[in-house]
């Protein structure tokens, strides 16, 4: 794991985008994987800088979404296909018909959740797959005492994250779903290089444990400790709590001068 702390935001937006850019630049038809949540928000934005300015095209490149919750309208502006157009599809130069997600509103959700990972593997896999860590350590919908393993799937979510995502619901926690879709962890850990952005010190006991604990159902982002290629980009706060942070922050800065992959 790659663990990288960063001066704030700004730079931990342009350090993603930087690696996205440059796993494009080696394949113009990158399988991107996107996450929402507000973590990565800053990573869209930057991209979309970069396309406006002529920097960088995505125009060759394909996308799939991590999840989705279970029983909002299609057209519900915080179901996350929707998010994804807002905050990435219209600000850069992507075809939005290859933008995929789980469809939220399948009648037979088992065969949907069967054909997004078919649809993921003909494509030919995730190049490069972005996620977001929740306070609890869960990623995409993963929840603690999720299999380490598991692939796309219809999930049920904790209280605790409905009370995280009530933000987005007008602070109503019973305007959030109760359920949702998700790519497993087997799934996700299928991408060849995963960049986890973490930022704020809600955040600082998940990442201690994705980084430096043991590999545990209770906190499922530890199974990335198992892949060969995770990059965790940090802000201060969100790595407040990492033992070996001396170390990090002294092995990061060579790196931060070369490639990153
Ligand atoms: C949601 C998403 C996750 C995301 C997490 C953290 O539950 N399903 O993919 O990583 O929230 O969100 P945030 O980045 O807003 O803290």
């Amino acid at each position: 794991m790659e663990v990288v702390i960063l001066p704030g935001e700004e730079r931990i937006a342009a350090v993603g985008a930087d690696i996205i850019a440059q796993h494009v630049a080696a394949k113009p038809a990158s399988v991107l994987g996107l996450a929402t949540g507000s973590s990565p928000l800053r990573v869209y934005g930057e991209l979309g800088r970069r396309v406006a300015s002529g920097e960088l095209t995505l125009s060759g490149c394909s996308a799939f979404l991590l999840d989705e919750y279970l029983g909002l309208q299609d057209d519900h502006r915080e179901a996350y296909r929707r998010v994804i157009e807002r905050e990435f599809v219209e600000r850069v130069d992507i075809d939005s018909t290859r933008v995929h997600g789980p469809d939220g509103a399948a009648a037979d959700v088992v065969a949907a959740c069967a054909g997004y990972e078919e649809q993921m593997c003909a494509a030919g896999g995730v190049d490069v797959q972005l996620l977001g860590i929740g306070g609890n350590g869960h990623i995409a919908f993963n929840e603690p005492g999720a299999s380490l393993a598991g692939r796309t799937q219809a999930r049920m979510l904790t209280e605790q994250t409905r009370r995280d995502n009530a933000r987005f619901f007008g602070d109503d926690i019973d305007a959030v779903p109760r359920h949702c879709l998700t790519q497993g962890i087997g799934t996700i850990r299928e991408a060849r290089h995963l960049v986890l952005i973490a930022w704020g010190s809600a955040k600082a006991q998940a990442v201690q444990q994705l980084v430096e604990g043991p590999v545990s159902a209770l906190w499922p982002a530890t199974a990335l400790q198992l892949h060969p290629h995770v990059t965790v980009l940090l802000d201060d706060a969100a790595a407040s709590r990492l033992e070996l942070r001396e170390h990090y922050l002294a092995s990061a800065e060579h790196r931060l001068a070369g490639q990153w992959y």
